[in-house]
């Protein structure tokens, strides 16, 4: 076995001997060792917007989950190859909403609510969601802009349906003064509403799924900062359950995270609900700041986990000798609806 830093000669090699051929895209919760060698890193919104516009580079090795590599295939030419180091990173939210109970469920919303609803889907989804909903003239969504996304489907349909993130959703229409008793919530498993109020009321029906890292992190875990920390802030993301983003300070995207805590006064205190590897980046990279993870249990996503610095060697030394591992090919009917879903969310709405 190779050590690490032969490991890291290696990439640094392969990556100065392709030049603009190769481009590597990291999102924020990949691990430093893979982050090092990013062309790009950013949130999902930000990898998407990168995507769109990267026409020149073949190879495209993305650090990431399935699904933004997916995405980042949809919105670059049929030349241009999307590698994933790992076929293993995968998403468990994203696989909460399947196409077969997608469309069960939407033929019992029709059936419950007619034509009045438009579909959005968080980006956290499988390409087969998004040409779903691209097809019913929605759109995708990310936590950066789910806000202003919501309001324009507001402006096509009397409600929505959110997928497969509920909290995300929940968090996203409290925001726009939707009271909870006009929030619906849709279990795909029991193929039926949950609903605290009256269901003709409601204004938008949540898929019933979650981000397991985001889950993690609970009312007790801000109970707790705020006793042992009374002077820290509390920052989460939206992908955690509404009880806590009631609770903390402050709830925003990943960029709205480190945009606040880059800005924050020296000495300040922040507790972050988010994945640890940028929990702890932040803390690394501001040590005029303590930076620390609102559940002292570190809360890792195992699955952008996978992508490691021997995966990422191994990707680059295959293209090197002309093979191309782990390619994402998204079926190109099913890119092309997609890409109605995800131009509707790049491109300025009128
Ligand atoms: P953002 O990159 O939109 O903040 O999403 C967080 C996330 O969980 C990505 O998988
Ligand atoms: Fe999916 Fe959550 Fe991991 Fe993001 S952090 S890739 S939403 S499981």
């Amino acid at each position: 076995t190779m050590a690490v830093e032969e490991m890291e000669a290696e990439v640094r090699r392969i990556k100065e001997k392709m030049g603009s051929r190769l481009f590597i895209p990291c999102h924020h919760y990949q691990k430093d060792e893979v982050v090092q060698f990013a062309d790009a890193i950013g949130d999902s919104l930000q990898l998407a917007q990168i995507s769109a516009k990267n026409t020149e580079a073949e190879f495209i090795v993305f650090c990431g989950v399935h699904f933004m590599a997916e995405t980042a295939d949809i919105l670059t030419s049929d030349e241009q190859k999307v590698i994933l180091p790992d076929m293993w990173a995968g998403c468990s939210l994203a696989d909460m909403a399947d196409l077969p109970q997608t469309e069960r469920g939407w033929e019992a919303m029709q059936k419950q609510f007619g034509d009045t609803i438009l579909p959005l889907t968080y980006i956290n989804s499988t390409a087969a969601i998004k040409a779903f909903v691209g097809e019913q003239g929605g759109a995708t969504v990310t936590s950066s802009n789910a806000r202003p996304m919501l309001e324009w489907a507001f402006t096509q349909k009397e409600r929505v349906l959110f997928l497969p993130d509920q909290h995300l959703g929940r968090n996203t229409a409290y925001d726009l003064g939707i009271p909870l008793e006009q929030m619906a919530v849709w279990d795909p498993v029991q193929e039926a509403f949950e609903c605290a109020g009256d269901l003709d009321q409601v204004k938008i029906i949540l898929w019933k799924g979650h981000c397991s890292v985001h889950a993690l992190f609970t009312p007790e875990n801000v109970k707790h900062v705020r006793t042992r920390h009374p002077d820290a802030k509390i920052i989460v993301h939206p992908e955690c359950a509404r009880e806590v983003v009631a609770l903390a300070d402050f709830a925003g995207s990943t960029k709205t995270i480190i945009d606040m805590i880059q800005k924050a006064e020296p000495g300040s205190k922040w507790a972050v609900g988010t994945e640890m590897n940028l929990v702890n980046r932040l803390a690394k990279q501001m040590p005029d700041k303590e930076v620390f993870s609102l559940n002292p249990v570190m809360c890792a996503c195992l699955t952008m986990n996978r992508i490691d610095l021997p995966h990422l060697l191994w990707a680059l030394e295959s293209l090197e000798k002309g093979e191309i591992i782990n390619p994402i090919t998204v079926d190109p009917d099913l890119a092309a609806k997609a890409k109605w879903a995800l131009d509707r969310m790049l491109e300025p709405k009128t």
